[in-house]
């Protein structure tokens, strides 16, 4: 079953054909970091028009690039939730067109049941039940995955996203959009002990995470320096903060792992191409014995690939919209 499906959540408008849910025919990839990089992140206004100048040629080129036309497609799947409600709307008012003037099946995919797909890409043996942590840079989530289509979630943040810490801590060191790449980039080398951060927790519920405590003492301690007139050491303030972002969510990761006892871990989400927690996670998951599955760097950030993977089980468990679909802004994995 080839599946053309349609990603636009965010800031990046992308398309890709994927054939049974695991087979990546085409994916492309149309980014909106040049024009946000001005604004030191992404404006939901420019967002939205972007995508609906880019879509219908990314669109064609997936088709181009699969060798495909439309009538080699057997379905149209899309991102309806959640994200940036404009950015979102565009993709899904795309993907019902298609749908309607092809006679092609319509399949909502929920933004985060993608990100955790990604995965079926790059691990073909890759089947649930698993434990997945979700860091994105909305959302950090840690979830029970039953089966292709039934998710439990386990924990979550109380306030930011683990991404969201990395980019506003990134912003007050001067790096630009977005953050969370390019202070992985930037600290490469560092001392992750050079500076402690305080790893906060959620009082009485164990496996949930807080992150705006530990963003805030970074953004204290680079103002503090730079009124003193010290030098900002980015590569040890950036692997130092970047340890103790991965370390949180290790520490969760590994209680959950103690509690449901899972055969597997799969990491996901923009900020499972991070360095530092890739290399912590691997080791928590030799210490505990489990397979730990990560999806390959190209396919961490947000895509249309992971989309079409998850769209493929979606259509399996009998999930098509008609064209009364409409996207969504927030919306919980498990709800969709
Ligand atoms: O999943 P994603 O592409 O978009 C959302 O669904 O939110 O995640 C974007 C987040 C941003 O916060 C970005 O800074 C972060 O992922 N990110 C990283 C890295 N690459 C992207 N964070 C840390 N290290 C990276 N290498
Ligand atoms: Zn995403």
């Amino acid at each position: 079953m080839n599946i053309l499906a349609i990603e636009s959540s965010c800031d990046d408008t992308a398309a890709a054909v994927v054939k049974d849910g695991r087979e990546v025919l085409s994916s492309v990839i149309a980014s909106q970091v040049p024009e946000h990089i001005l604004y030191g992140g992404v404006v939901p206004e420019i967002a939205s028009r972007r995508h609906c100048e880019s879509i219908s040629g990314v669109v064609k080129q997936a088709l181009q690039q699969a060798e495909m036309t439309l009538s080699d497609i057997d379905a149209v799947a899309c991102t309806y939730a959640p994200g940036l409600i404009g950015a979102l709307l565009v993709g899904v008012n795309f993907a019902k067109g298609l749908s309607y003037s092809a006679d092609l099946p319509l399949i909502p995919v929920h933004h985060l049941r993608g990100h955790i797909a990604s995965n079926y890409i790059s691990h073909t043996e890759l089947k649930p039940p698993f434990l997945a942590l979700v860091v994105s840079g909305g959302h950090t989530h840690l979830i029970n995955v039953k089966s292709y289509t039934d998710y439990e979630v386990i924990g979550r943040t109380k306030d930011d996203a683990a991404g969201e810490a990395m980019d506003k801590a990134a912003r007050t060191m001067g790096l630009p959009y977005p953050g969370g790449l390019n202070m992985d980039k930037a600290a490469q080398g560092g001392n992750p002990l050079a500076y402690k951060f305080p790893k906060p927790s959620v009082e009485n519920s164990e496996l949930d995470f807080s992150f705006s405590g530990l963003k805030t003492a970074v953004i204290n301690l680079v103002h503090n320096l730079e009124q003193k007139g010290e030098e900002i050491n980015i590569k040890d303030i950036g692997a130092s903060y970047m340890h103790t972002v991965a370390s949180c969510l290790c520490d969760r990761t590994a209680l959950a792992i103690e509690k449901y006892s899972p055969s597997a871990l799969v990491l996901a989400g923009g900020v499972s191409a991070n360095s530092v927690l890739r290399k912590q996670m691997q080791t928590l998951c030799e210490k505990y014995k489990i397979r730990l599955y990560m999806p390959e760097l190209k396919y961490c950030g947000d895509n249309a690939a992971m989309i079409g993977s998850q769209a493929y089980y979606e259509f399996e468990s009998g999930k098509i919209a008609d064209l009364s679909l409409n996207a969504t802004a927030a919306l919980d994995i498990d709800k969709s």
